[in-house]
């Protein structure tokens, strides 16, 4: 099949890719001309594991093309894609301004019957704006091309997206009626060989899967992280009662591990964009508001554990920090949590020394160069004459590190750790004063002397 993407972020890129990986002729357009320029020529604008190989691949074979010809791109296209960029504004709701506009290109540009796609994540009535806009363009071109909206969200996971986009768990397609089913069954078909993936459902519903999922995701971690703080002054350990719930079938292991908060490029943003949207509506989202707001005070989690221990005012004091990005495999710091330790300890006075084995460009990006910030090349370097280490992203190089090496560089054996990789118990033993989340434990531990 003949496709279109438009947007050649992170959704429009993987998708484009592996739509031509299984045979798709597919060109992605983006405004970016020097983005456009770089991808023809292989280089990726952003870390994801298998997915330069798949572009370089499909490149050279001719399926996959990149371009800032709108009007090339849409004639090419049985199939458009929107997958652009849906930034908060300043109230936190989705800014609309790029879906439009490309909705708009597409209505410009169509030569015949067209099925528009919507993968960004957009509120629920976005589809309805699409298809205005679409019918509207075409009657001032006086031209009756037929053409269906379809709001069909990705559920990828930066760090795994080649390989959730290779093999969803779900393709949830939203409709106005039938019509556009047997072009979309097409479309993934292989994809959906094994077992049938595809749910049907109307626009309205589609639109507000994506957002029920990911603020179901978020509240899982909030609640998880509330029971940890509760934990703490309880004496409990958290990770014992993780797998104590885990175990029950109907809750389950996935996504219930505390930590120093959630962060990346759709969390925040999607449940900030949920609230508006039900504020909009005259309900108050009672549960949104808390997920959103444990999550705040659990950034402030690990500087007010460094600030419990070495006292409000850090001057002169040198932190490691071991892990930048939001998660591991990959170089995002958007919404990360050490984002919010590390401005913590330069309001107190501190110096980070950090590292980061993908997110020091994207660090060094953000902040520029100071006085108070050395990105070193080695997490062994990070720790040299620091008063402790502090871990915000549990990267696997992080989890069985050299612990004698750490105690000789460190001045104090001191180790914050925002992700539990390791137990407080034997880090005891080790000689060290643990600080983990959630683990009452490893509290009263350290504060045996
Ligand atoms: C998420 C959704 O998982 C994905 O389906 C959607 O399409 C986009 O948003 P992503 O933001 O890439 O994907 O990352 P994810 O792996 O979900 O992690 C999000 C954040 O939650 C990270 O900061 C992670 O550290 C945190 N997290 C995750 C926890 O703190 N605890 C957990 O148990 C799981």
């Amino acid at each position: 099949m003949k496709v279109t993407v438009f947007g050649s972020g992170y959704v429009g890129l993987v998708q484009a890719a592996v739509l031509a990986e299984v045979g798709h002729h597919v060109i992605c357009v983006d405004v970016n001309e020097q983005r456009v320029e770089d991808l023809n020529q292989g280089i990726i604008p952003i870390y994801e594991p298998g997915l330069t190989p798949i572009v370089q691949n499909n490149s050279q074979a001719g399926r996959l093309q990149f371009t800032t010809d709108a009007k090339l791109a849409v004639e090419h296209g049985e199939v458009q894609f929107i997958a652009v960029g849906t930034p908060s504004d300043s109230n936190g709701a989705a800014d609309l301004q790029y879906v439009l506009t490309v909705a708009k290109t597409i209505a410009q540009y169509m030569t015949g019957d067209t099925v528009v796609i919507d993968k960004s994540t957009v509120p629920v009535g976005t589809a309805d704006k699409v298809r205005d806009i679409i019918a509207e363009t075409l009657a001032q071109r006086e031209v009756s091309h037929q053409f269906d909206v379809v709001s069909n969200p990705e559920f990828l996971k930066e760090g795994a997206a080649v390989a959730d986009c290779m093999r969803p768990d779900r393709i949830i397609v939203g409709s106005y009626d039938a019509r556009p089913h047997d072009i979309i069954r097409e479309l993934y078909e292989p994809f959906n060989r094994i077992h049938e993936k595809i749910i049907f459902m109307d626009v309205r519903s589609a639109e507000l899967t994506k957002y029920a999922a990911n603020c179901m995701l978020a509240t899982k971690i909030s609640f998880m992280n509330e029971m940890a703080n509760l934990a703490e002054l309880l004496g409990a350990d958290i990770e014992a009662v993780r797998r104590g719930i885990g175990s029950d079938p109907r809750i389950g292991y996935h996504f219930i591990y505390p930590g120093c908060g959630y962060g990346g490029s759709c969390f925040p943003k999607d449940v900030q964009a949920l609230i508006q949207t039900a504020e909009t509506e005259g309900y108050r989202p009672e549960m949104l508001y808390a997920v959103e707001n444990v999550n705040k005070r659990q950034k402030d989690k690990l500087p007010s554990l460094v600030k419990q221990h070495f006292g409000a005012d850090l001057s002169g004091k040198v932190f490691a920090v071991w892990g930048l990005s939001f998660k591991p495999k990959t170089d995002d710091i958007r919404e990360a949590s050490s984002r919010v330790l590390i401005e913590q300890l330069w309001a107190a006075g501190a110096i980070v020394q950090a590292y980061d084995p993908e997110a020091m460009e994207e660090m060094q990006r953000a902040y520029g160069v100071r006085n108070d910030l050395n990105l070193v090349g080695t997490k062994e370097a990070a720790l040299k004459a620091a008063d402790a280490l502090i871990i915000c992203t549990e990267w696997q190089p992080f989890k069985a590190p050299d612990f004698d090496l750490i105690k000789t560089q460190l001045k104090q054996p001191v180790i914050f750790d925002g992700r539990n990789l390791f137990e407080p118990e034997r880090m005891q033993r080790r000689g060290f004063t643990y600080y983990g989340i959630g683990r009452g434990e490893s509290v009263k531990l350290s504060t045996v002397k």
